[in-house]
């Protein structure tokens, strides 16, 4: 495993500072998912995404535990990471029917949906910030929203174009972009697990 951070230059894990070993672990616990990418080099990327999101962001790790998913519900009592998880799951399941029942017609890259799912959100990490002990929405959230900033962070870390896509097109922007079957999967798993909060109330 190699280290890209400060220099940008490939370190063995031996020579990383102890800082990035942490956070290295924390987003594997977070993330036990990541094990489900096949590609080494995809699976590499895209924690290497999550590693520079926590970077730039003022939220840690633990926070992601503990805010809810979204702001647009109040008092939402499902955390960021319950609600990514599942999203991520949900594509997974999708996918695998899908190509179970249609993968003679439908072609479905299963290492794009999950590598798309577990980064569609990353960008909410420079859209919120902590106030007063409430997560809330930043100052460049407002001018930048999640899948711009979350396609910006896959970029500068070599994220495949189908996997920013799905970035770009999960929410509702992407109904102006024509989504590949990826998108489709990952952008209607991730409003199953959120429409139904609009209609409850806490
Ligand atoms: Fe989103």
């Amino acid at each position: 495993m190699l280290c890209y951070k400060l220099c940008r230059q490939p370190r063995p894990k031996s020579e990383w500072p102890q800082e990035e070993c942490l956070i290295r672990d924390d987003i594997k616990r977070l993330w036990p998912e990541l094990d489900w990418i096949q590609n080494a080099d995809l699976r590499e990327k895209v924690t290497r995404t999550w590693e520079r999101a926590f970077e730039l962001s003022p939220l840690r790790p633990d926070d992601l535990n503990q805010i809810p998913f979204t702001l647009l519900v109040p008092n939402c009592p499902t955390t960021f990471m319950e609600h990514k998880r599942c999203v991520v799951h949900i594509s997974r399941h999708s996918a695998e029917a899908m190509r179970e029942f249609m993968g003679n017609s439908l072609k479905i890259d299963l290492d794009t949906v999950i590598a798309g799912a577990i980064l569609a959100d990353v960008g909410k990490l420079l859209e919120y910030e902590i106030k007063a002990g409430k997560a809330v929405q930043s100052p460049r959230g407002e001018m930048v929203r999640h899948p711009f900033t979350g396609v910006a962070l896959a970029m500068e870390c070599g994220v495949p174009d189908a996997v920013c896509h799905i970035i770009a097109a999960h929410a509702a922007e992407g109904d102006l972009v024509k989504r590949t079957t990826e998108a489709f999967i990952v952008h209607h798993a991730d409003f199953m697990a959120f429409l139904p909060f609009k209609n409850l109330k806490f």
